[in-house]
């Protein structure tokens, strides 16, 4: 008989939250994929995840581990329960408003390169990418050699700013150190669309392949989206963990049962790796949403 939502292990659940929020050299980086229907307490969900990340080098002193997360236009990185480093590029000059048009006080640390950002990081670091940005050298280099073409071909071309994330995932893994860090990406389809075509066709096959290098280099990257089918297939059936929440549609691949997402209730979700369990978290206090204005 299918495993119905009241039978599902609460201490697999428990065990594999842990896996997910308490990071260790013996199994390094994490990667999880988040998926429920619109209101399913998805960024809530990241945020609590984020607001728990803890590290160890040695097994017995633990941290807290930074974590980076892409700003959004319209945000709830002010739900975060803690402190919040906000880095704008230093070009971009945005301002914050709640939804309503009030103006909201953040102080911003400016950045030229995501270096600047990785060496001044604190808790929970929100990241603005650039307005305007040109392929580095680094991604065309790695482009070219990709498309079998010439790095000059990729001389003027425009490119849309959420692929500087690419050209952050390529610094965190050439980085010298080996620092955890975890990376977000609420409503990851506009990073890793499935059907990507030209440039991000290439960028997206990169990170299909680099996924396991990120858990090697300490890096975590989680992600949330409405549904699977909208991120790259390529990327997603490389992650290691899943959580569905509320509505969520099951991915083929998945031991869990079709119908069980549709009995969630909001706060509720089923998180899976090698068996899967349910758990339960509490909401945020509600603040306001805020979003950024670039003039
Ligand atoms: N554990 C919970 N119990 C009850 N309500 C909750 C819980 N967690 C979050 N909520 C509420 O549910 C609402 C939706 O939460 P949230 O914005 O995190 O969902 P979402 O899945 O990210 O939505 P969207 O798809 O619009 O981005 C919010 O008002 C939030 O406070
Ligand atoms: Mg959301």
């Amino acid at each position: 008989m299918a495993a119905t939502v009241k039978s599902l292990s609460d201490a697999m659940a428990l065990r594999l939250y842990k896996e997910i929020t308490m990071h260790n050299p013996d199994f390094r980086g994490t990667t999880v994929e988040i998926y429920g229907s619109k209101g399913s307490a998805k960024t809530t969900l990241m945020l609590k995840i984020a607001s728990r990340i803890v590290c160890t080098y040695d097994f017995t002193n633990w941290q807290k581990e930074p974590v980076i997360w892409r700003g959004r236009t319209v945000d709830m990185w002010t739900w975060y329960p803690g402190k919040v480093r906000v880095f704008v590029h230093a070009d971009d000059d945005p301002y914050f408003t709640t939804e309503s048009g009030e103006e909201l006080k953040v102080r911003v640390i400016k950045y030229e390169d995501i270096r600047d950002v990785l060496n001044n990081l604190n808790e929970f670091n929100v990241v603005y990418e650039p307005t305007t940005y040109q392929l580095g050298d680094n991604l065309k280099e790695m482009i070219a050699r990709r498309a079998a073409i010439s790095m000059r071909q990729l001389n003027d071309i425009d490119v849309d700013s959420t692929v500087w994330w690419f050209e952050t995932i390529y610094e965190v893994l050439k980085r010298k150190d080996n620092r955890f860090i975890s990376l977000f990406f609420d409503e990851a389809d506009e990073l890793f669309p499935e059907n990507p075509s030209g440039l991000r066709w290439h960028l997206q096959a990169w990170l299909k392949d680099s996924v396991k290098d990120l858990r090697k280099r300490n890096i975590s990257m989680y992600y949330s989206a409405h549904s699977h089918t909208d991120v790259d297939s390529r990327i997603r059936t490389k992650m290691q963990y899943r959580i569905l929440m509320k509505g969520a549609r099951v991915p083929n691949n998945s031991l869990i049962n079709k119908r069980l997402p549709l009995f969630l209730d909001v706060g509720e979700a089923i998180i899976e790796r090698d068996g899967f369990g349910k758990f339960r978290f509490d909401k945020l206090r509600r603040k306001e949403v805020v979003v950024v204005h670039f003039s």
